[in-house]
C-alpha cells in the first residue's frame, strides 16, 4: 500500500505526473467531477488547520467523493485515551483514504502500520507536511516556469517548520539549487537536515539577515515562527519578531521573484506586500486543492492496482 508520509515517499518523476495531473485538473475541473464518486475521504486532525483540512475536503469533494473526520483531537476517541493506531484502524474501515495530522513527529508511521488503506501525512508535529510541499512544487513550477537553476531564501523557523524540511529534501532533488537559510541562530535547521544536506552535497548559506542575499533570491519562502512548539514563551516572545518582510525589504529583489508562504501568517508579511506581484501565497494556497485532488487520485488509483 503506497502512503505518503514523507516527500521522499515519491520519486521525481512520479511528483511530475502529480503536477502535470493538478494542471490538467485546474484546466479542465469537469472532467473529474465524478472520478471519487462513492468514495470517502477522512480527515483526522488532532491539531488544528484551515487550509490543510478544507482544501483536502474541498478536493475530495470536487472529485465528486465524500468526506468525514473529525478537526480537533478533543472531538475524538483520543480524549478517551485510544491510541492513534487504534483510531485509524477502525477509520480505515469506513472510508478508502485517510488524511492525518498529528502534532507528534511520526504519529503517521504508526498508525500506517495497522491500516489498509492510503495514507497522507497532512502534517505531524515539527517533522514533515509532505503535501504543502507539493504545493509549493506546483506554484514553483507554475510561477518560475521551471524547477531547476533556482536560488531559495527560507526564511523564519527554520526548527520548527516542517513544510521547510520537506521542501529542503524536495528541492534537492532539481538541479542547480541553492538554499539560502535565513534564521535566528536559535532557529537554525535542525541537526539530522543540515546533515543530510552535508551528505547530500547540497549548496546552502545560513545567515541571519533577511536583505543580504535578498538581490539573488529567485523564490521566497517566508514561515511563521511556531509558537505552538515552543518550550519556553519568553524565547518565542524574543524571536517572534526576528523577519518581517515589508515593501522596502524588496527593493533590490528581482522583478522575477516569487515570494511563498505556507500559511498562516502572524506578522512576518506586512499587508502592503500583498499587492505586490510577486506576492504569490495566495495562488499557492489554490494550489493546494488542485494538487490534493491529484495526490488523492493517483494514491486511489495505486491502491486499486494493488500497488
Ligand atoms: C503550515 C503547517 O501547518 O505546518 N500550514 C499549512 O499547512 N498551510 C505552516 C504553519 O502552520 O505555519
Amino acid at each position: 500500500m503506497r502512503n505518503l508520509i514523507d516527500i521522499m515517499d515519491l520519486s521525481k518523476a512520479e511528483i511530475n505526473d502529480m503536477l502535470d495531473l493538478a494542471d490538467d485538473i485546474t484546466a479542465h475541473k469537469e472532467k473529474y467531477w465524478e472520478s471519487c464518486k462513492h468514495m470517502k475521504l477522512a480527515t483526522l486532525f488532532f491539531e488544528p488547520s484551515t487550509r490543510t483540512r478544507l482544501s483536502f475536503e474541498a478536493a475530495m469533494i470536487e472529485l465528486g467523493g465524500n468526506v468525514i473526520g473529525f478537526s480537533t483531537a478533543d472531538s475524538s476517541s483520543a480524549m478517551k485515551g485510544e491510541t492513534v493506531e487504534d483510531t485509524c484502524r477502525i477509520v480505515s474501515q469506513y472510508v478508502d483514504i485517510i488524511a492525518m495530522r498529528h502534532p507528534k513527529e511520526g504519529a503517521p508511521v504508526a498508525a500506517a502500520t495497522t491500516i489498509e488503506v492510503p495514507l497522507i501525512n497532512a502534517g505531524d508535529g515539527g517533522h514533515y507536511h509532505p503535501t504543502q510541499t507539493l504545493t509549493d512544487l506546483l506554484t514553483i513550477r507554475n510561477e518560475m516556469g521551471t524547477m531547476d537553476d533556482l536560488t531559495i531564501g527560507i526564511v523564519g523557523d527554520l526548527k520548527y517548520g516542517r513544510t521547510v524540511h520537506s521542501l529542503i529534501k524536495a528541492m534537492s532533488r532539481y538541479k542547480k539549487i541553492k538554499f539560502i537559510l535565513i534564521s535566528p541562530k536559535e532557529l537554525e535547521i535542525p541537526y539530522y537536515l543540515k546533515k543530510w544536506m552535508n551528505d547530500e552535497n547540497l549548496e546552502y548559506i545560513e545567515t541571519n539577515s533577511l536583505e543580504e542575499y535578498m538581490s539573488e533570491i529567485d523564490v521566497l519562502y517566508m514561515t511563521r515562527i511556531q509558537q505552538e512548539r515552543f518550550f519556553d514563551i519568553n524565547e518565542y516572545n524574543r524571536l517572534k519578531n526576528s523577519f518581517i518582510l515589508t515593501p522596502e525589504k524588496l527593493i533590490d529583489a528581482k522583478k522575477t521573484m516569487r515570494i511563498l508562504h505556507p500559511l498562516p501568517r502572524v506578522n512576518e508579511i506586512t499587508r502592503e506586500v500583498d499587492k505586490d506581484p510577486r506576492a504569490a501565497y495566495f495562488r499557492q494556497a489554490l494550489n493546494g486543492k488542485h494538487i490534493r485532488m491529484a495526490l488523492i487520485l493517483t494514491l486511489l488509483k495505486w491502491a486499486e492496482e494493488g500497488r
